[in-house]
């Protein structure tokens, strides 16, 4: 793997959502009701994500198969997105002569506040990753903003000697004049604006959310700190 840039698989960067997608009207969507007004749009529902993460399973499994992989995942924002894709490539694993033995690990990280990156980033969990060497770990994010999260993170765990890292991100921002990681696996490369739902948060509120949305200025001004 390239020290800056990754490739994605089969050259695909994801499902690609235009700048100008209006997203789906919350009313043609179920969402729970203590965010009525908190919320613009729906950019992604929650079935098409869920769609797409099998196919990511399957290209995972054709890449990774046979080897054990140990599952980095980057918590908080990445727990529903790994769960599921685990749960993906565990049921390709019962039903094909392919199977992928998996271990999970997890790690925190944080560094947002309101929706700006500051940055301090705090790495919890990762001190001593140690049993990473010699292995093939795949990362697993719910979003790349900036991808400096994401480089500091594969410096991190580069370190600790693994025999490959992979790195499987649900959400990739379209920022301007990014020099930093792209994900080896993309489920949707998305417009620059702040997503929530699916395990990502504003201030933690929204994880609880199925579908990934935009916030609304009104559901910013309630939640801000
Ligand atoms: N939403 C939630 N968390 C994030 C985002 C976002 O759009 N970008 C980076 N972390
Ligand atoms: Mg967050």
């Amino acid at each position: 793997m390239a020290d800056v840039v990754f490739q994605t698989e089969g050259g695909s960067g994801g499902i690609v959502i235009d700048d100008d997608w209006p997203g789906y009207s919350l009313e043609l969507f179920s969402y729970p009701t203590h965010y009525a007004g908190d919320l613009q749009c729906v950019v992604v529902p929650h079935g098409v994500i869920m769609d797409r993460t099998e196919r990511l399973a399957r290209n995972i499994m054709d890449d990774l198969g046979d080897h054990d992989i140990v599952v980095l995942c980057v918590l908080k924002g990445g727990y529903q997105f790994c769960a599921d894709l685990v749960d993906k490539i565990k049921a390709l694993s019962c039903n094909s002569d392919r199977t992928i033995p998996m271990r999970v690990h997890f790690i925190r990280l944080k560094s947002y506040l309101n929706d700006q990156s500051t940055e301090d980033l705090h790495i919890l969990g990762a001190e001593d990753l140690s049993f990473l060497a010699g292995k093939n770990v795949l990362i697993v994010e719910g979003i790349i903003g900036t991808g400096k999260t994401l480089t500091a993170l594969l410096k991190h765990v580069k370190a600790f000697q693994p025999k490959m890292i992979k790195v499987a991100g649900l959400l990739v921002k379209r920022v301007p004049r990014r020099t930093a990681s792209l994900p080896d696996y993309v489920g949707f490369e998305i417009p620059d604006r702040f997503v929530v739902g699916y395990a990502l948060d504003y201030n933690e509120y929204f994880r609880d959310l199925n579908h990934i949305c935009v916030i609304s200025d009104s559901g910013k001004m309630k939640y801000k700190i």
